[in-house]
């Protein structure tokens, strides 16, 4: 059997599986007289955003209602994250937490997956330490959750059932969007670029592209369903295709989306430098859809360190690429990702990363203290770098990156700007924020009516990284 096939087999599996499991939850609201609850906890980025969605739609399809209170929740799922040590730290806190809980409510269930769930050290601890975790699964297996929850509900012991990698990709399950107008769209899986410090890619497993075909047929969905902005999701989608059969280009892809009625916005994360084509910008420039906003990682403005860090650009070559996309899209917002502390790092190597922030003129950036991940080269490295260092050149960073992104955010004070509304304001009632397509944020005065909607805005006030604004029509 191919893999396709394989797959639209595992898929009818797994659907079978859903009214299995539906029928079994359905037999224990009867006998408890009452309606079985549920909450998914995100840790991570926004793939693990994304697998939430994909859990939390097939625990609705089986009968279970989402509550805002893990506490009170009679299955809490846990969908961790390993990137850095501070992720994992927090998921045992709230591990702890429960313990109580689950003594109070003899109904509750818990499950962790996601990134952490792919580490053997993390399982060992767990079985030593949290003994009363039901449910562990990985990253590749998600689409089995109602078979596991399944064998959950059959079984008195902790259910394990972690993969090491995967080449399945089990299309059509149910998915449960947090937000009806937007929506992230896996377009990969995995990622093979192995940058020295990265966990991501021992965890995630390798590169698979998602057919071209499966994801225009999906977006065309969402869109029939009212979504309107698109979040592109890879570790590196400029390798997208590769690997595929008749496999197409990024830039290609993004074209073919473009074509899709409804969709007013494309956004995609993450674009790694080091092979980020022509092709891309000259799509990009073209494009009355793909937003004005480039995530382009760049970790280190050092050579040096780049190298250690197995990133395949330079100082000069991501300079030299940035520069041509501010000067081909002028309007666009660049962020980035960057990490201060990795090992061998000296001062002057900081000093050439906030060089290199000051000639991009970042709009945005996210700046991380180095975390030890274990597996990975850099962990292994003799010159890991001190407290002490980091609590020196971190703060230097940081507000070089602020002050520039606050220089970028203050030159569109008064001009007119299409906004898609997301939200209630967090602080005022009155007032609802949505998004610029280069991602910034802005108030404006206005009710819940106009959540989903795109509305034109004169941004009158600029606040730092955020906007006051009036809709004009
Ligand atoms: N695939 C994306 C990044 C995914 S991880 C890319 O290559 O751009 C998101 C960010 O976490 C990375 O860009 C990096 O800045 C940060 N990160 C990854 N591993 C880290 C570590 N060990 N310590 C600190 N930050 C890390
Ligand atoms: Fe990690 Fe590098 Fe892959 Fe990004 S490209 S996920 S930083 S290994
Ligand atoms: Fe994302 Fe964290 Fe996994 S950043 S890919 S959830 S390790």
């Amino acid at each position: 059997m191919d893999n396709k096939a394989e797959n639209a087999l595992e898929n009818s599996r797994q659907l079978e599986y859903i009214e299995k499991t539906k029928e079994l939850i359905a037999n224990k609201k009867k006998a408890l007289g009452r309606e079985l609850t549920f909450h998914v906890t995100t840790f991570g980025c926004q793939m693990n955003a994304r697998d939430s969605e994909k859990l939390s739609g097939i625990l609705k399809a089986i009968g279970f209602i989402e509550i805002p209170d893990e506490d009170k929740a009679d299955f809490v799922i846990f969908n961790t994250c390993t990137v850095r040590d501070n992720a994992n730290q927090r998921v045992y806190g709230r591990l702890g937490t429960l313990k109580a809980q689950k003594k109070k409510n003899k109904e509750m269930k818990i499950a962790l997956c996601g990134c952490m769930m792919q580490e053997e050290t993390v399982i060992e601890k767990i079985k030593s330490s949290y003994s009363y975790v039901n449910l562990i699964f990985g990253t590749h297996n998600i689409f089995k959750f109602a078979e596991l929850i399944y064998t959950m509900y059959e079984s008195d012991r902790m259910v394990i059932d972690i993969w090491k990698d995967t080449d399945k990709i089990v299309e059509d399950l149910p998915v449960d969007r947090k937000y009806p107008f937007k929506s992230g769209v896996n377009i990969m899986f995995g990622c093979n670029n192995f940058c020295t410090y990265c966990i991501v890619p021992y965890v995630r497993g390798r590169e698979r592209s998602r057919e071209p075909k499966e994801i225009i047929n999906e977006i065309e969905k969402l869109s029939k369903d009212g979504v309107k902005e698109v979040m592109l999701l890879g570790q590196n989608v400029n390798s997208y295709g590769k690997g595929l059969d008749n496999g197409i280009s990024f830039p290609e892809l993004l074209k073919e989306i473009e074509k899709i009625e409804g969709i007013e916005r494309i956004r995609f994360m993450t674009s790694h430098p080091k092979d980020l084509s022509d092709e891309l910008i000259d799509v990009m420039k073209n494009s009355k859809k793909i937003c004005r906003h480039l995530h382009l990682p760049l970790q280190s403005g050092s050579t040096r360190i780049l190298k250690a860090m197995n990133r395949h650009y330079t100082k000069d070559s991501y300079l030299a690429l940035a520069e041509k996309i501010r000067r081909e899209i002028p309007d666009i917002a660049i962020t980035t990702d960057i990490i201060v502390g990795f090992p061998g790092e000296t001062k002057e190597d900081i000093d050439e990363t906030i060089d290199v922030i000051n000639k991009v003129k970042y709009d945005g950036a996210f700046t991380f203290v180095y975390s030890k991940r274990t597996g990975t080269p850099a962990a292994s490295m003799e010159n890991q770098v001190t407290e002490e260092f980091v609590k020196e050149h971190f703060d230097r960073v940081l507000n070089t990156v602020q002050e520039r992104a606050k220089d970028r955010a203050v030159l569109k004070t008064n001009s007119i700007e299409d906004v898609l509304i997301e939200e209630i304001n967090d602080h005022d009632a009155t007032m609802v924020t949505g998004r610029l397509s280069n991602n910034l944020c802005v108030h404006v005065k206005g009710t819940e009516e106009l959540i989903g909607k795109i509305v034109t805005v004169k941004l009158t006030e600029c606040n730092g990284f955020y906007y006051m604004g009036e809709i004009v029509d």
